[in-house]
């Protein structure tokens, strides 16, 4: 059976990480976070006082920095130079930093070779801003997952709160909306839809309703 690239993109809040951990299972494929890696490399700035407008310090950032991702439960552990990040890069202050910080050309360098040669043999499928339109432009399946501004922070809302996270709903949707203005105005690789992607819009149906339109897609791609 053809093992093909599968890229979701789309804004925060859409439901990429559910559909994508998802499709992965059903289709016996590996999930790749590429939003974890801008994360990880938030923390570590964070962690080291980095100034994100110092090019040089960035650049060493990237150079000594260590990514590993650890299958867990059918989605993924961050695992940054060997510690087990990923709870502490899900707050609502790693998700503005990560944004910051993807905008600089020196990180999305790094992290864009880091993400080809994951992704480079396939039985992959990739969520992130930029998967369909600079990673890997000719992958063979594309969609582009959105939802409204409200249903998109209520979902982060509730994500937040479940943890235990002391937010607002009208703080979430705020700060989603500020991070869709960041990640799609940013000059590199900015947040857009491919012009061959298939764009499923989740805001008034379930998760269980994009996979399967997903599968649907795939499985003719894979001709199946
Ligand atoms: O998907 P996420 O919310 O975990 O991503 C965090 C940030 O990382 C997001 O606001 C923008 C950036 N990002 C990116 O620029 N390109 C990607 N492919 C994935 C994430």
């Amino acid at each position: 059976m053809k093992k093909i690239i599968v890229a979701i993109d789309g804004p925060s809040g859409s439901g990429k990480s559910t559909v994508a951990k998802r499709l992965a299972g059903r289709l016996g494929y590996m999930y790749i976070d590429t939003g974890a890696m801008y994360r990880a490399v938030a923390l570590q700035a964070k962690r080291d006082n980095i100034d994100i407008n110092d090019s040089a310090s960035l650049i060493r950032l990237c150079e000594s920095v260590r990514l590993e991702f650890v299958p867990d439960n059918g989605g993924l552990r961050t695992i940054l130079n060997g510690e087990d990040v990923s709870e502490a890069i899900r707050t609502p202050e790693m998700s503005m930093a990560a944004s910051d910080i993807s905008a600089r050309k020196e990180v999305r360098q790094a992290l864009l070779s880091l993400q080809r040669r994951m992704g480079e043999n396939g039985g992959v499928v990739l969520e992130g801003r930029d998967v369909g339109t600079v990673i890997f432009p000719n992958a063979e399946a594309k969609f582009f997952l959105d939802a409204s501004l409200e249903e998109r922070g209520k979902r982060r809302y509730k994500e937040l709160a479940a943890k235990g996270m002391d937010v607002t709903l009208e703080q979430t949707i705020e700060d989603v909306r500020k991070r869709d203005i960041n990640d799609s105005s940013r000059e590199i690789a900015p947040l857009k839809m491919a012009d061959d992607a298939v764009l499923v819009d989740s805001t008034n149906i379930g998760v269980e309703e994009v996979v399967e339109k997903m599968i649907e897609v795939v499985q003719d791609k894979i001709g199946r």
